[in-house]
């Protein structure tokens, strides 16, 4: 749909917050609606030309997926844009009457903030305040000094916030109905801004996150390539219960250019204890980089000779024969606690879960001969740092024939025996790598990693997993050490 142009003087761009939406990013943001009802009460709070809200009728025309009515309410307080809008508004018309959905909106020239402060707290008399299904929304955005008549304003309904855009959102918040939808672009300094924490608490207990798209270049997100502000897409539902996992995503903002998504915990974008509730956003063009380097990658664990099971002993059905601590007649049981930076820490005679098991006949099946094998936690905790952590059982380290490893651990092996040992430290730095980590974060969203995620990786070959291996002289590398090294091996193999 055309959007009128329109040309404010600088100045009074700034004095109103002013940057129009661009049309790809208007299109993009109505793109992430989830179902609507048949009639959607829209509100598009601030709308300048009206692009957003052209960008949802458009959605909805396109999409025919089951709205017959849309009743958009807009308010923009710049009387000289309001001829633009209502042409814009016009258009909409047309592009509904052409698609069969019904279309009517009312223009409001008035200052929002205002406006829906004194209606939300009454004051109007006989107004309720409106119900909304449906906010689209690019605010605007400016400071908001603490004796100003907006700051007034949302403190009167119990808004605390310093700037105009959040002061935007919370109403809007405010105004939508119980499973009622906002997409809004503003920018990101509400994610971990200090002054924001009160917008943030009122934000994440009315609304639930459902995506967050972030657009690597600054500039891109808007028609005037002058604003430099980092900007965030975030779509929400009215409701209090924060999903499980959402969607983070990331483009460069330019026309037509791909869209990286990325599935995370909850827990990992809003930290469960964070009482300043910081919205963590992870770089998604490193995960896209990260996927290309995995994609590059040729080798499976069939074709280095390797095999990747769930350690075999379940310990409730091996009761009797567990010991917590070793002694004549048992060999070592392994379980996560062992675990201690790169290597197995055995006996560790302190730990609640029991250090030995019986070797016998009964047990004898769930064990494996000893051998060098490299281990990996099936259960990581949501604020470990790594989705995969790998550790590597050196028999030299820990003496016996015999070993069992208990369920909660994955092992890697040579058709039920130990690995060479310089691929099996190949692999550690692999698996350890920051690379592996965020690929593998890309399509497992829950902190579980399963034989069967491991087994679908791919994997550098054989000779160069070695070169690897034989390069770390130590396990103990830090984080960064690891990643150089695996980056230069796997560069070195193109
Ligand atoms: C960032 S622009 C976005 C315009 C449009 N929604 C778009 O995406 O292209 C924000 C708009 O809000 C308007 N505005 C600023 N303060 C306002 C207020 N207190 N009430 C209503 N509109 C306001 C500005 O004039 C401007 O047109």
């Amino acid at each position: 749909m055309k959007i009128a142009a329109i040309e404010n003087p600088r100045s009074r761009q700034e004095e109103l917050g002013q940057f129009l939406t661009a049309t790809p990013v208007a299109d993009f943001m109505a793109s992430m609606f989830g179902p609507l009802p048949k009639t959607v009460r829209l509100l598009d709070a601030g709308a300048g030309a009206g692009s957003l809200t052209a960008a949802f009728v458009s959605r909805c025309c396109e999409k025919l997926d089951g709205v017959r009515a849309i009743e958009a309410t807009l308010y923009e307080l710049d009387g000289e844009i309001l001829d633009a809008l209502s042409e814009t508004m016009r258009e909409c018309e047309h592009r509904c009457a052409d698609a069969g959905i019904r279309f009517t909106f009312t223009i409001h020239s008035a200052d929002f903030i205002q406006e829906m402060s004194a209606r939300l707290a009454g004051d109007l008399f006989g107004t309720h305040p409106p119900a909304f299904d449906a906010a689209i929304a690019n605010p605007p955005y400016r400071k908001i000094s603490t004796d100003s008549a907006e700051r007034r304003a949302l403190r009167y309904v119990g808004v605390e916030t310093s700037n105009l855009y959040t002061g935007f959102i919370a109403l809007i918040q405010r105004l939508l109905v119980p499973g009622g939808q906002l997409v809004g672009i503003t920018p990101r300094s509400f994610c971990n801004g200090p002054y924001f924490r009160p917008f943030r608490e009122d934000f994440l207990s009315q609304l639930e996150l459902r995506r967050l798209h972030v657009f690597e270049s600054r500039q891109a997100a808007f028609r005037d390539d002058s604003v430099l502000q980092e900007n965030i897409i975030f779509h929400a539902v009215k409701g209090r219960n924060q999903p499980d996992e959402l969607i983070i995503s990331s483009s460069s903002g330019e026309h037509g250019d791909e869209i990286t998504e990325t599935i995370f915990p909850f827990a990992e974008i809003v930290h469960p204890h964070d009482a300043e509730k910081f919205i963590h956003i992870p770089s998604t063009a490193s995960h896209a980089t990260a996927k290309e380097t995995m994609d590059g990658l040729s080798s499976s664990l069939a074709t280095l000779g390797v095999t990747v099971s769930t350690g075999r002993v379940v310990d409730f059905r091996l009761k009797d024969a567990l010991r917590k601590d070793p002694e004549r007649g048992t060999v070592p049981l392994l379980y996560p606690c062992h675990f201690n930076g790169g290597t197995v820490h055995w006996p560790k005679l302190d730990a609640r879960k029991p250090n030995a098991i019986l070797d016998n006949d009964e047990t004898r099946p769930w064990l494996v001969p000893s051998g060098v094998y490299l281990l990996t936690k099936r259960f990581t905790s949501k604020e470990e740092r790594r989705r995969l952590v790998a550790c590597l059982f050196d028999p030299e380290q820990v003496k016996a024939k015999w070993i069992g490893f208990e369920n909660h651990l994955n092992y890697f092996h040579a058709r039920g025996h130990g690995l060479e040992r310089t691929l099996a430290v190949g692999l550690y730095a692999f698996l350890n790598s920051t690379v592996v980590d965020q690929y593998f974060r890309r399509f497992s969203g829950h902190t579980q990693v399963n034989a069967t995620d491991l087994r679908t990786l791919n994997y550098p070959d054989r000779d160069t997993l070695q070169a690897m291996g034989r390069e770390m002289k130590t396990l103990d590398l830090s984080q960064d050490e690891i990643d150089q090294l695996v980056a230069k091996h796997l560069h070195a193999r193109r």
